[in-house]
């Protein structure tokens, strides 16, 4: 079925073949798309990448979408690792599938995050492509045109980004099965879990969105103004995610729910915050059975009060200090006539590493 019928099936030079036996690492394996270089993917096509059955029939129909679908994993992989640059777990990721190893499969916040973040990058970047008219199935909202507001000067005009399409692509591509997702649950499996998540991250998108508006008039009056509906920058979703992520709940796992019988009571789930089953270790250590890499040999701040000052990425274990030469241009000086003179300038600085 779906686990036996997935894998790397070819990939030009590494050639590798992978066999995914679980079935929850296949449906995360479309994220190494976001990791690929460009039109490697779009070489491959549909029925030769890491996908699902589903999602491959669904990709092949859909095929004007492979370039979104990659997108949008790049998208969510970029911000994933701009988002976490400065934290002990750094979002890294490698080129196996599933290429977020350990983390996409542990229950504990940072799946949810991952989730989040691919599931927003994917309705953002489907999004775009409606907006940009590549696409027949969507285009701008249309439902604004014509409206607005004469008496207080504007009107809808332009493209407003019209999200109902990316976000239909996104749950479609995503979830494994549309079930009726309850916002008052009393346990979660791991793929529960993954599914609302996804869902917080597509709402990000829709809870993000701004109106924008352009003047018009005699010289600049702003008589008349045309809006439209946007998307934020996706790295204001992302911030926007991680705040999510700080604020995140654990929840009940199902398999445990007789053991803590106490906290059975149904809790109030908003469907915009992330959830989480497992608490996450405290990434210091390198841990190869679990995939954690340790923050070892990671820069640090010295100055930093933050999660990258020393003390906090270093775990307290300390660390190493390193003269690095720094090279610059400096001291340019444009000279009559046409080019410009610089110095070359070196300076000492000082770079710390965790012990
Ligand atoms: C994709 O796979 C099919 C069959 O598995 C094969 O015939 C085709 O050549 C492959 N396409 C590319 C671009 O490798
Ligand atoms: C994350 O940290 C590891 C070391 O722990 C480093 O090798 C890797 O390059 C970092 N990844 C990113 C995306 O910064
Ligand atoms: C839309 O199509 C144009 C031309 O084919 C392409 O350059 C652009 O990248 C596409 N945009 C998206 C978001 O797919
Ligand atoms: C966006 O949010 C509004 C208000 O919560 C909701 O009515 C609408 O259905 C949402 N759109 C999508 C595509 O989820
Ligand atoms: C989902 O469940 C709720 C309550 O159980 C119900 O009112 C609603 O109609 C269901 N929606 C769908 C699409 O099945
Ligand atoms: C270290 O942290 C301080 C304070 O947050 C900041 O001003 C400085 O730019 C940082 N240095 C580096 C090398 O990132």
């Amino acid at each position: 079925m779906e686990a036996r019928n997935c894998g790397v099936r070819h990939m030009n030079t590494l050639s590798l073949l992978l066999v995914c036996v679980c079935p929850l690492c296949c449906r995360g394996s479309w994220m190494w798309l976001g990791v690929t270089s460009p039109g490697v993917v779009e070489k491959l096509g549909c029925s030769n990448l890491s996908l699902s059955p589903r999602q491959r029939e669904l990709c092949s129909r859909k095929s004007i979408l492979l370039p979104g679908v990659r997108e949008g994993a790049r998208l969510g992989v970029a911000e994933c690792q701009r988002q976490f640059r400065h934290e002990r777990w750094n979002c890294s990721t490698n080129q196996k599938v599933p290429v977020f190893g350990h983390e996409l499969t542990s229950g504990t916040k940072e799946t949810a995050f991952i989730y989040a973040v691919m599931a927003a990058g994917l309705v953002h970047a489907v999004t775009r492509s409606c907006s940009q008219g590549n696409m027949t199935e969507c285009g701008c909202d249309a439902r604004l045109r014509g409206g607005g507001s004469a008496a207080e000067g504007w009107h809808w005009g332009g493209c407003s980004d019209h999200i109902q399409y990316g976000t239909w692509f996104s749950r479609k591509f995503m979830d494994h099965t549309l079930k009726n997702m309850s916002t008052s649950r009393s346990s979660y499996t791991l793929s529960t879990m993954n599914q609302h998540n996804s869902e917080a991250g597509r709402q990000a998108i829709n809870r993000t969105m701004s109106t924008d508006c352009r003047c018009h008039g005699v010289s600049g009056s702003c008589a008349v103004k045309t809006c439209w509906r946007t998307m934020a920058p996706f790295q204001r979703v992302g911030t926007y995610l991680k705040d999510r992520y700080e604020h995140s709940m654990q929840v009940t796992e199902r398999s445990k729910r007789k053991m803590k019988w106490k906290d059975q009571r149904r809790l109030h789930v908003d469907k915009h915050q992330l959830i989480f089953l497992n608490k996450s270790p405290n990434y210091c250590l390198e841990d190869r059975r679990r995939g954690i890499a340790g923050t070892r040999g990671r820069r640090c701040n010295r100055t930093s009060t933050g999660p990258d000052s020393c003390n906090l990425l270093c775990c307290g274990r300390g660390y190493n200090t390193h003269v690095v030469r720094h090279v610059q241009r400096c001291e340019c000086k444009f000279v009559w006539c046409c080019y410009v003179h610089c110095r070359r300038c070196e300076s000492m600085n000082d770079m710390h590493t965790c012990k």
